[in-house]
């Protein structure tokens, strides 16, 4: 679904997850790990302020380790509560709800101490298109639940789910909210990884923006995947290269076109391998 955010849109997704947050708890923010700054909303913070918020970085079996593990220390140093997990495949899960607890409990302390018992700790999935809401919410429900409200703008009844383990409710319909669409790195960096569908940036500088992050960041998965001896020193050379190892040619031409799509299709499945394109020290600095 490729979703073209309007000022209006914007300004009725962030009512609708305002109205969600009266009914809740703690704040589930899940983002992307292989770009987790860039899958953040820019306005999350002021919008979620006041409740306890735990960052879930998802699709970590896709994002490099090495660079996941800086996020998470470089995060909590800041005080944030944050776990890396793999919704698709259940990976890590059991984290959420004790994150769920740890955000929660002086509340609950003080609650025992009244000699009142918690009430399951209820919360809402946010995040923006793509990052796997729908997936998670699904998997923490143990069964597959029609997430139709799960569209900018769609509304339905909603419902809580109880998850399948731990004393914890979830909203049915998760919030969305957009990404930071003006900055243009921050526009291919999730255009790279597939959250922004390819009719909203032009797919042969998606391709060359991906290979020009590949020369820097995985300069020998890239090679290797596409057996180049070297690496050309230009993005559209290198691009050129691959399309040529591939057969991708007619007329003696490289087929630029066929060549992007494929190098994309294989950066998004993980044929490249792992691949991070943000870490800690760039953001920073950024
Ligand atoms: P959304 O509700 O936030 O919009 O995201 P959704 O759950 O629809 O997930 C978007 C895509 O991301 C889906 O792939 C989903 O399978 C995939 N995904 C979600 N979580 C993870 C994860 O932790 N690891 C990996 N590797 N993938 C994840 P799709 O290609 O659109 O659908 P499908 O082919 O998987 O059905």
């Amino acid at each position: 679904m490729a979703i073209q955010w309007f000022p209006g849109h914007m300004a009725k997704a962030r009512r609708e997850v305002t109205e969600k947050l009266k009914l809740i708890d703690v704040v589930i923010e899940l983002v992307d790990a292989r770009v987790p700054m860039s899958s953040r909303n820019p306005m999350v913070d002021e919008i979620t302020a006041g409740k306890p918020r735990l960052i879930v970085l998802n699709k970590s079996d896709m994002a490099d380790p090495r660079v996941t593990e800086q996020w998470i220390k470089s995060l909590k140093r800041d005080g944030v509560d944050v776990v890396a997990v793999d919704a698709k495949h259940s990976k890590g899960l059991g984290q959420i709800h004790e994150g769920a607890l740890r955000l929660m409990k002086e509340k609950h302390d003080r609650m025992i101490a009244k000699g009142r018992r918690p009430s399951a700790i209820r919360a809402l999935i946010i995040g923006i298109p793509n990052v796997g809401k729908s997936t998670l919410i699904n998997r923490l429900a143990g069964r597959n639940i029609a997430i139709t409200g799960d569209k900018p703008g769609v509304t339905k009844r909603q419902q809580w789910i109880k998850m399948k383990t731990g004393e914890m409710e979830l909203l049915d319909t998760p919030g969305i909210l957009w990404p930071k669409f003006d900055d243009q790195r921050v526009g291919y960096r999730l255009a790279a990884t597939g959250a922004i569908k390819d009719d909203i940036l032009h797919l042969d500088d998606i391709a060359l923006f991906a290979v020009r992050e590949l020369k820097t960041r995985y300069p020998e998965q890239l090679r290797e995947r596409y057996r180049l001896e070297e690496l050309p020193g230009d993005a559209v050379e290198v691009l050129e290269a691959i399309g040529k190892k591939r057969g991708f040619v007619t007329g003696g031409y490289v087929d630029f076109a066929r060549t992007s799509e494929m190098l994309l299709h294989e950066l998004r499945t993980e044929k490249i391998g792992r691949l991070t394109l943000e870490t800690v020290e760039e953001w920073e600095n950024e």
